[in-house]
């Protein structure tokens, strides 16, 4: 290819829209972070007072005794819950979030999963997700909802009784709290396999193309 039409491929390149906008980038990124500190610091109050038979190795928990993972939990859960407000309106009032995770069904869903499964999947376009990363995406965003919930039902189960009310009490919101933060480190398990198998959606959500 001659420089002129190197310069112009190099042009059209840069006309062409984002894959993912700015602020999709900035706030996935806020949300990981936040995410990880929610989920060692969590880990950290849950072995002061486990649910179940076991606790979560120290190595993987954050701020060191109880008190640190409180600290921890309540510096980053406004993050979260802010960055989140951010990610869910932008993407409500400009209707991307219906146009690029609706329409999804049971039936689209089984058909990507098993052209995944043998190895077939497309990724040549990465501006469309597939109806499996759609489920999941839809899946994690409601996860996220019902564990901000139940975390201030935790929190405050007395000022906010209908919210524990709705979740059984205070044990039932633990309980319902954990199981969202189960689904979730299980998403990004294997979210973050599918990308590393994928860098090319990694640079997209860093860069935007
Ligand atoms: C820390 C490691 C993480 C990595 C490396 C990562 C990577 C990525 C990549 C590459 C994409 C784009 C996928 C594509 O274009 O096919 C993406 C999208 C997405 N990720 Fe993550 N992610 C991480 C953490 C998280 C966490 C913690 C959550 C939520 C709990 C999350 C939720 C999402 C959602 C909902 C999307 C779709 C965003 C949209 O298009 O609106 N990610 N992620």
């Amino acid at each position: 290819m001659n420089s002129l039409a190197e310069a112009e491929a190099q042009k059209a390149v840069g006309r062409r829209p984002a894959i993912h906008s700015l602020y999709v980038r900035i706030t996935h990124w806020i949300n990981a972070v936040a995410m990880l500190i929610m989920i060692g610091s969590g880990w950290q109050i849950y072995n002061a007072s486990p649910l179940f038979p076991f606790t979560f190795p120290s190595e993987v928990t954050l701020g060191g005794w109880l008190a640190g993972g409180l600290l921890w939990h309540f510096a980053a859960m406004w993050v979260l819950a802010a960055n989140g407000l951010v990610y869910l309106v932008a993407g409500l009032v400009t209707g991307r979030l219906r146009r690029k995770l609706l329409p999804v069904s049971a039936r689209s869903v089984m058909a990507d999963l098993a052209v995944a499964l043998t190895g077939r999947l497309s990724h040549a376009d990465l501006s469309v997700y597939n109806a499996v990363q759609k489920l999941l995406y839809l899946g994690v965003l409601v996860a996220g909802l019902v564990i901000v919930a139940s975390g201030l039902a935790v929190w405050k189960p007395v000022q906010l009784r209908p919210l524990a009310v709705l979740f059984g009490g205070y044990e039932g919101a633990r309980l319902v709290h954990f199981f969202a933060m189960a689904f979730i480190a299980l998403f990004l398990v294997v979210h973050v396999v599918m990308a590393l198998l994928v860098p090319r959606s990694l640079r997209a959500m860093v860069l935007g193309r």
